[in-house]
């Protein structure tokens, strides 16, 4: 879509246990954006309260993740690094979302029901509104491009769902206001690289998850260069050599998972570890990945762990980067309220 300006804009949950996944899925692809695009990050701690309500540390966990975007390279002085609810635009807008979003797109979205489980009854109202937030984090932006992880996929189709039914329900007064290609962007998901969906470590079926109560499933941001060695050496494989090509990966998840993660951490495709690993003994190849592991994300969590105790430092980049996110909101808060039809005396 052409005519919006060029604009990145992601999140992450602050609910702990940041990992490898959430690194290689997004944060390390969100540091490559920046010297191409204007980026805004964000810690979204509205909707890290759809699952788990009260949780004692959450502030913590604002300013971990807060510290993982600066510890991983995001520059926070050339782009917006924010936490969600210092910009009030976002429930503003989603509200309004809510009223766009129909019953049954919601009731298609898988995360919801995993995450909600078999006591749906019992789930949040806003477990349910949460992709309708997370369309409204992306919007109130106007943002055209958006990088996450393989899980996020169907929540940036309703966004773009969302964002074509305003602009066609609200055509003649955005028409009549000059934004002639509506006033929404269909917002480009950025998907892809060989760790979009980084298994666990202990199940490759299953995705590596912050809240999987095995800690050997994840490799923590925040773990040190023993746990990272411990994880990978006891990490789930199958007894035959590693293929040669990319196509000798099929039927082998934990095979596949541990190359994808050898592959995203040094920038390589998939065929290109093989090349070097192939018909290489799991043992070599584990102990090679230790190296590579601990090598990258050491000083990463290192940084992480002494960013995150440096309050001071961490709130002004929050309360700079909210300050900055405001301007834009507002500017595009201003012009819905007048679409939508709200009077403002
Ligand atoms: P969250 O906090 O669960 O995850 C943050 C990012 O990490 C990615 N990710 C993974 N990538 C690869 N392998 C994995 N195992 C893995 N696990 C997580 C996620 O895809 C995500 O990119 N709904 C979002 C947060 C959000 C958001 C937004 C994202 C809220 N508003 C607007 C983009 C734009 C979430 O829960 O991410």
């Amino acid at each position: 879509m052409t005519g919006f300006k060029e604009l990145v804009f992601s999140g992450v949950q602050p609910t702990g246990n940041l990992h490898l996944g959430n690194y290689l899925g997004a944060i390390k692809r969100f540091v490559a954006l920046q010297e191409r695009y204007d980026c805004i990050y964000c810690v979204v701690d509205m909707h890290a309260i759809t699952a788990e309500l009260y949780q004692p540390e959450l502030k913590n966990q604002i300013r971990e993740v807060t510290a993982a975007f600066i510890a991983a390279g995001i520059d926070p002085a050339k782009h917006i690094i924010f936490n969600q609810s210092q910009v009030s635009a976002h429930a503003e807008l989603a509200w309004i979302f809510n009223c766009v979003a129909r019953l049954g797109w919601m009731n298609r979205m898988t995360q919801f029901k995993e995450k909600a489980g078999r006591d749906r009854e019992n789930a949040s109202l806003g477990l349910y509104a949460y992709p309708s937030l997370m369309a409204a984090d992306i919007l109130v932006y106007r943002a055209t491009h958006v990088p996450v992880g393989e899980d996020q996929k169907q929540h940036l189709e309703l966004t773009r769902d969302i964002a074509q039914k305003f602009n066609n329900d609200f055509a003649a007064p955005i028409a009549e206001r000059g934004f002639g290609e509506g006033f929404f962007p269909l917002t480009e998901p950025l998907i892809g690289g060989p760790a979009a969906r980084v298994m666990s470590l202990r199940d490759g079926s299953k995705k590596m998850s912050k809240s999987d109560p095995s800690d050997l499933s994840r490799i923590n941001l925040i773990d040190d260069r023993d746990a990272i060695a411990q994880k990978i050496r006891k990490a789930k494989t199958d007894p035959d050599a590693l293929p040669t090509e990319e196509a000798g990966l099929a039927n082998r998840p934990e095979a596949e998972n541990l190359v994808g993660i050898y592959a995203g951490l040094s920038g390589r495709t998939k065929a290109e570890v093989l090349a070097q690993y192939g018909n290489a003994q799991f043992s070599a190849f584990k102990a090679a990945l230790v190296d590579l592991s601990v090598e990258t994300l050491g000083p990463i969590g290192a940084e992480m762990k002494r960013l995150k105790d440096d309050h001071a430092y961490i709130d002004g980049v929050l309360a700079e980067g909210s300050a900055r996110a405001r301007v834009i909101a507002d500017e595009t808060m201003t012009a819905v309220r007048d679409i939508v039809g709200f009077l403002r005396g």
